[in-house]
Formats: structure tokens, C-alpha cells, sequence
């Protein structure tokens, strides 16, 4: 069995308010690439994982993997042995505000509940999901959807304008963890984030953890000054909590025009062109 764990984009992300239990209150557009991590799973006697690819260096594959924790938890809800053997093939880097390990354990989730039969609105499916992170059910749903809240409370959106969009995703392969990053926002309400048309939505808005992780990691503001000077490019920002940043381009060939200028700028950076899904 084989799934793809796309690459995971905040289009915008807008936070709102720090809640008492230390999350964020956020407005985000989730959107999603065509390429990512590959799971693959075929049976065996009991549960496993090995990890492969370009970012699968210091990876654990022991328990406090997300692939695992989302199989056993997921074969807790519904009663079932998850008894597969999981090959991680990871292309995207990790600690980067793409998604990682939540694109990983809703694509475990995915995969068992296709051989489980269980139907993809099952709610034990969507609890599963939120207790192994914010993302992991915005990852599940693994298309085009607004979120609140922790970002889990999923909207759907028509996102017909998106769809196919070349996109370039950068990183200056430079990880970055999520808590410092939330823990360093200001704390200003900025306003919320425009309901509507998805692409106009991000337009006209942010993300608001740009600043704080450009404290943290200031070579993302050099990633962000080079693509937002690409010819071709309509929106270029970072990802989630950072370091990668994306620019979506007009056409196919301003996107690799773009990216053969930074293969040559910047050799150190981690590329990825692609389109969303
Ligand atoms: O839920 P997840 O484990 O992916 O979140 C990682 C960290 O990101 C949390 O521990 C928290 O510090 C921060 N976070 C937040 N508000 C959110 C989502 C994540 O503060 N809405």
C-alpha cells in the first residue's frame, strides 16, 4: 500500500490571541502540494518503521515517531492490530513549518483506514487526528481548507483558483522548531484573516509568525527578499512557523526559470518546485 504525505503551505496564517493552555487561536488557508514524503506499508507480524530519502537523518523510528503513534492510536479507536510494516520515504525537510511529521502520521491514518474500511467522516478517524497535532487533521483532509482555532477546525473553501498553481517551495536547511517560534509572536492582534475567495484571502493577508521566526533564523528574510524578487511570482511568504517559504507563480516556466536563478544563487538551499495539488 502507498500514500502520499504532501508538503503542508499556510498560504496565511493569521494569529489571533494566545489561549491559557499556551496554543494559539490562528486564521490559516491550508493548501497543499503534489509532491511530498512517500508511506508505504506492506503486511506483517507486528508494527515497524524504516526511513529512507534525502531527510531521513536522525529520524526516530522507534515510538516517538508520528507514522507509529498515529497507527497505534488509530488501532486503539477502532480495535484492530496495526500490524504493518511502514517505509517512510522522506523528501521534505524536517522542522521546517511544511508539515513533516503531521503529513506523516495523516498519511499512516489514511492508508489504514482505507485497508480498515473505515469511512474517511468516521469521527474516531478525526479525534486521532487532532490528539497527534494541529495539523494533523488539516493534513488528513489533505486538500485546499481554511482553519481556526489550533487550526483544526477545518472550513472548506472553493479553491478552484489554486489548483495547479507552480509553486516553489525554499528552506535554507536551517530547522526550526514551532514552540519558540509561537513563543516569541508579540502578542498583537493584527485582524482577522479575509473570508472568500481563497487566493484573494492570502493576497490581502500574512503571516503573522514571520517576524518572530525571522528573529530566531534572520536567512529567512534573505530566502523571502529572493523570491519575492523572481519575475512571475504572485505570492511569496513563509510556511507556518518557518524556515521554508514558497512563491506561487503565474506559469510553469517563471517557476523554473526562478528556481535554476536560486540553484545557482544559493546552492546550500533546499528547492522544491512543484505545483498545488
Ligand atoms: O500541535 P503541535 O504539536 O503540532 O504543535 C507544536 C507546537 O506549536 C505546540 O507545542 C505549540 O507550542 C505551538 N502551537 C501553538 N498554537 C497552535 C499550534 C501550535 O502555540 N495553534
Amino acid at each position: 500500500m502507498i500514500e502520499t504525505a504532501p508538503a503542508k503551505i499556510n498560504l496565511a496564517l493569521h494569529v489571533r490571541r494566545r489561549m491559557p493552555d499556551g496554543y494559539h487561536a490562528l486564521e490559516t488557508i491550508f493548501a497543499f502540494t503534489a509532491d511530498g514524503d512517500v508511506l508505504r506499508a506492506s503486511a506483517a507480524e507486528r508494527l515497524s518503521l524504516t526511513i529512507s530519502g534525502p531527510f531521513s537523518d536522525g529520524l526516530e523510528t522507534d515510538d516517538g515517531n508520528l507514522v507509529l503513534r498515529a497507527a497505534r492510536a488509530l488501532g486503539e479507536a477502532c480495535g484492530f492490530d496495526p500490524a504493518l510494516a511502514f517505509h517512510l520515504e522522506k523528501n521534505l525537510p524536517v522542522a521546517s513549518g511544511i508539515g513533516g511529521g503531521s503529513a506523516d502520521a495523516a498519511a499512516a491514518l489514511r492508508l489504514l483506514a482505507r485497508r480498515h474500511a473505515i469511512d474517511p467522516a468516521d469521527p474516531r478517524l478525526a479525534a486521532v487526528a487532532a490528539a497527534l497535532g494541529a495539523d494533523v487533521p488539516a493534513c488528513l483532509h489533505g486538500r485546499t481548507v481554511r482553519g481556526e482555532a489550533r487550526g483544526d477546525a477545518l472550513h472548506p473553501i472553493a479553491a478552484e483558483r489554486l489548483s495547479g498553481l507552480p509553486l516553489l517551495l525554499v528552506n535554507p536547511r536551517l530547522p526550526l522548531a514551532t514552540g519558540p517560534v509561537f513563543k516569541a509572536w508579540d502578542g498583537v492582534d493584527r485582524g482577522p484573516l479575509a473570508e472568500g475567495d481563497p487566493l484573494d484571502a492570502a493576497l490581502a493577508g500574512r503571516n503573522d509568525l514571520q517576524p518572530p521566526a525571522i528573529g530566531l533564523l534572520p536567512e529567512i528574510a534573505t530566502v523571502l527578499d529572493r523570491l519575492a524578487a523572481q519575475p512571475g511570482v504572485l505570492l511569496s511568504r513563509m510556511s507556518g512557523s518557518g524556515a521554508t517559504c514558497f512563491a506561487l507563480f503565474g506559469s510553469v516556466d517563471a517557476r523554473d526559470a526562478a528556481d535554476a536563478g536560486l540553484a545557482a544563487a544559493h546552492p546550500a538551499w533546499w528547492r522544491l518546485a512543484t505545483r498545488l495539488g
